[in-house]
């Protein structure tokens, strides 16, 4: 894992939305993992400002998002589909026929890997080391599948998107799986905030897969670039 610490959150993300759109420019028909949640808005709002000013071509990018709530409705203000059209695909010439979200009923592995793997992913990090809602006790070997919330996450983004209110977050989610992830071609991990410290400060101690702190599992991938701000520098 190489680590990239930034002054600051747009610092980081104005880098990640560089990085992928010269990787765009290479290959028109990428295939990109994109990830939800607070971290990633900022890159979403510098990739938009890119297409409004340089017209970055995405009619031909494929995206496969990481997860989605069960029990929400598809136009509901916090699904992710509705998330990823707001914050990023409303603002792009994205093919929507080539935007992808787990559901139930599709082997979302499958179509990934028909679809040639994922080039680049791009990942945020729950407090408590989930990444996609692979929270500890996700084993290394699983792949999409129905998962259930912990506590903490669900009080996390009951505070973050349902103002507060634990009754109104899912409580079950489709998730990618710790091996889906692995399997694509280049990963990016963003953490930003103190609220990220203790993810980070285990990221960096990681050297083998450990159950109890899922994103442990990108110490066994060879491209991981781990992402992070001052802020979620810590002194453990
Ligand atoms: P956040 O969530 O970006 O809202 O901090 C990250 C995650 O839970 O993976």
């Amino acid at each position: 894992m190489k680590f990239i610490k930034f002054k600051n959150e747009k610092d980081a993300s104005l880098f990640v939305a560089n990085e992928l759109i010269a990787s765009i420019k290479t290959n028109p028909s990428i295939k990109l993992g994109l990830a939800t949640g607070s971290t990633p808005i900022p890159l979403y709002q510098d990739i938009a400002n890119d297409y409004a000013k340089n017209k970055t071509d995405w009619s031909h990018v494929s995206i496969f998002n990481l997860d989605e709530y069960i029990g929400l409705s598809e136009n509901h203000e916090q699904s992710y589909k509705v998330f990823m059209y707001n914050h990023l695909f409303s603002k792009l010439n994205v093919n929507l026929k080539n935007t992808h979200f787990p559901e139930h009923g599709i082997n979302y592995d499958e179509l990934i890997k028909k679809n040639g793997g994922i080039d680049i992913q791009i990942l945020g990090i729950g407090t408590n080391g989930h990444i996609g809602f692979n929270e500890p006790g996700s084993t290394l070997d699983s792949l999409t599948r129905v998962v259930d919330l912990t506590p903490e996450t669900i009080q996390v983004n009951a505070n973050k998107f349902f103002n507060g209110d634990i009754t109104n977050v899912p409580k079950t989610a489709l998730s990618m799986g710790i091996a889906s992830i692995l399997k694509a071609k280049k990963i990016y991990l963003l953490a930003f905030g103190k609220s990220k410290q203790y993810a980070i400060s285990e990221l960096k101690k990681a050297k083998a897969f450990n159950i109890n702190f899922p994103a442990s599992a990108l110490a066994l991938h060879p491209d991981v670039t781990i992402i992070y701000d001052e802020e979620a520098e810590s002194d453990l």
